[in-house]
């Protein structure tokens, strides 16, 4: 069953990453986005959120770009470690999501695309990417628009689900019968759910998004695995 599973076939004309599509998806699931987070991970989702921001906290000194902000989850937890956020999201109902949740706290919000990010070239000493790099319609652009808005020796992080080396099995299995099922029940969108395993399973192992932000510029690229190896935090660095 491994081995029939693509490991990274995403391709800029994939249409099940369609912008369209992809807006749709989240704007149908945005009111349930938190807790189905909670429930899909077992919990564990706001651990590795801590994990990256820890990440991003080791960032040069200066402002932080988070690309698919969402509903503001991983900014919030940079935001508590001194950082100032600006986040981007081309969904408006998300980023309307996020806004009460960041108020207090030092976030801005941006609609803006990130395969065009509104932002100047080389203005921020790091830039994230929450689970978000999995939905964009062309993963080497988006990586590319990082490194243009990165300073010189400042840091890209990213946080993403992704097909683990062992137990792929057991992973199909969850991402096939139970994702859509606690979907259903818990997110009330079980169409919109069976998005998730195929962006899951169409997006490059750990050692393939290595290959993919070097090919965009990245210096220096690590990664470790979370959650039984489902989830990976990759951080890199743009070379001076
Ligand atoms: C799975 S959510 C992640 C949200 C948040 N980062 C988190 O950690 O929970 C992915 C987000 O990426 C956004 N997104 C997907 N493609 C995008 C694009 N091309 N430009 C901007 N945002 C995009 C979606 O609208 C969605 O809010």
């Amino acid at each position: 069953m491994s081995s029939s599973l693509p490991t990274g076939g995403l391709s800029p004309r994939d249409p099940s990453r369609a912008p369209s599509r992809i807006r749709g998806f989240f704007t149908s699931i945005v009111r349930r986005y938190d807790r189905i987070n909670r429930v899909m991970s077992l919990g564990m989702d706001l651990g590795w959120r801590e994990a990256a921001a820890d990440e991003v906290a080791g960032a040069p000194p200066g402002l932080v770009l988070d690309v698919g902000v969402g509903t503001g989850d991983l900014a919030l937890a940079v935001s508590r470690r001194g950082r100032c956020i600006v986040g981007v999201d081309f969904c408006r109902p998300m980023l309307q999501a996020a806004r009460p949740k960041v108020a207090d706290v030092s976030v801005a919000l941006v609609e803006g695309d990130a395969l065009a990010l509104p932002v100047p070239d080389a203005s921020y000493a790091a830039v994230m990417a929450g689970f978000s790099l999995r939905n964009v319609a062309d993963l080497d652009r988006a990586l590319c628009e990082a490194y243009r808005v990165t300073r010189p020796g400042g840091r890209f992080v990213s946080l993403e689900m992704c097909p683990p080396r062992r137990w792929r099995w057991a992973h199909w299995l969850y991402q096939q019968v139970a994702m859509p099922v606690l979907g259903a029940c818990f997110g009330g969108a079980v169409s919109a759910y069976r998005y998730l395993p195929v962006s899951i399973q169409t997006f490059p192992d750990a050692e393939g998004l290595v290959q993919r932000m070097e090919a965009a510029g990245w210096w220096q690229v690590r990664y470790r695995t979370l959650g039984l190896g489902a989830v990976a935090v990759h951080v890199a660095t743009r070379p001076h």
